[in-house]
C-alpha cells in the first residue's frame, strides 16, 4: 500500500505502477534522459561532473544513472494513466528528448485519437532561462526545456499574467547535492500554476527532492521515487532541512 508525502528508493516503474488510475493531480518530474550521456561520448564528462574543477568537490565520474529513449513511450503512458482528467505534467528534457517525446504523444499508436481536446495533449515546451550560462562547449548553454502537457479538456492556469519563460538563476555545481539540481522557486511557479492546496504531485526522479520542497512549501501533497541510494539520502536529509517534514521514507 503506498502512501502519500512518502519518497520511495526505487525504480520509476515501481512505484507509478502501483499508483491507481486518474489519482495524481500534478506529474512534474526532471527524468534523467539517455542524451545526458552524449557528454560522455564525446569525452567531456567533466560536464556531467558534480563539483567545479580545481576544487575537492570535483568528481567529473560522478553522475546518476539515465534511463533509456526506449522508455519514454511508457512513461508517458504511466504518467497518462495516473493523472486525473484535466490535469497537467511537466516534463524538463533537452531538445533530442522533446522530439522524442513529441512523436510518442502524437503517435496515434500510442495515445489514439489524439487531438485537441483528445487523450493527451502537448500543450507548448516552457523554457528556463538559467541566467547564469553553463559550460560553453558550443553556445554557453543558458536554458532547458520543460515540455508541458496535458491530460483531456484544458485546465485552467492559476495565474494566466506569468510567461513561458521563466528566470530563475541555476544552482552552481558547488552548491548543488546532485548533477543537473533545478532551483525550487522554478519548481514552485509549476506546481502554483498547476494545482490548488491539498493536491497531489508526482515525481519518478526526485533526485535532491526539489519537488517535494516545492510542493510542500505551498501546502501540496507529493509523492515520489529515486534509484539512487545515496540521491534518496540526501533528499530526505534536505526535504526534512528545509521544510522540517519528518517520516518520509516509504516502504
Ligand atoms: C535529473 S535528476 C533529477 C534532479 C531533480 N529534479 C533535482 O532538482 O534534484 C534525475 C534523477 O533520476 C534518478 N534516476 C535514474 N534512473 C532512475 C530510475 N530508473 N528510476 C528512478 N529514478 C532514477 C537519478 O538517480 C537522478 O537522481
Amino acid at each position: 500500500m503506498i502512501e502519500i508525502n512518502k519518497l520511495y528508493n526505487c525504480e520509476w516503474q515501481d512505484l507509478i505502477l502501483s499508483i491507481p488510475d486518474n489519482s495524481i493531480d500534478l506529474v512534474l518530474t526532471d527524468p534523467p534522459y539517455q542524451s545526458l550521456r552524449k557528454w560522455e561520448e564525446l569525452k567531456m564528462n567533466n560536464r556531467m561532473g558534480l563539483g567545479q574543477k580545481g576544487t575537492k568537490t570535483h568528481n567529473p565520474n560522478k553522475f546518476f544513472d539515465t534511463i533509456y529513449n526506449s522508455e519514454l513511450p511508457n512513461l508517458l503512458r504511466q504518467i497518462y494513466r495516473v493523472l486525473k482528467p484535466e490535469r497537467h505534467a511537466y516534463i524538463m528534457c533537452d531538445f533530442e528528448t522533446l522530439f522524442l517525446l513529441h512523436r510518442s504523444i502524437v503517435d496515434e499508436r500510442i495515445f489514439p485519437p489524439v487531438g485537441y481536446g483528445g487523450k493527451m495533449l502537448a500543450c507548448k515546451p516552457l523554457i528556463w532561462d538559467k541566467i547564469r550560462p553553463g559550460m560553453g562547449y558550443t553556445y554557453r548553454a543558458t536554458y532547458e526545456i520543460i515540455l508541458m502537457l496535458w491530460k483531456g479538456k484544458k485546465r485552467q492556469l492559476n495565474d494566466y499574467g506569468i510567461q513561458d519563460i521563466l528566470r530563475f538563476k541555476r544552482i552552481p555545481p558547488t552548491k548543488s547535492i546532485v548533477p543537473t539540481q533545478k532551483p525550487v522557486e522554478l519548481f514552485e511557479v509549476l506546481v502554483k500554476q498547476s494545482t490548488q492546496e491539498n493536491e497531489l504531485v508526482l515525481d519518478s526522479f526526485m533526485g535532491s527532492g526539489t519537488t517535494a520542497i516545492a510542493s510542500i512549501k505551498n501546502n501540496r501533497n507529493w509523492i515520489g521515487s529515486e534509484k539512487s541510494e545515496s540521491n534518496f539520502k540526501k533528499a530526505l536529509k534536505r526535504i526534512k532541512d528545509e521544510t522540517g517534514m519528518k517520516d518520509l521514507f516509504g516502504v
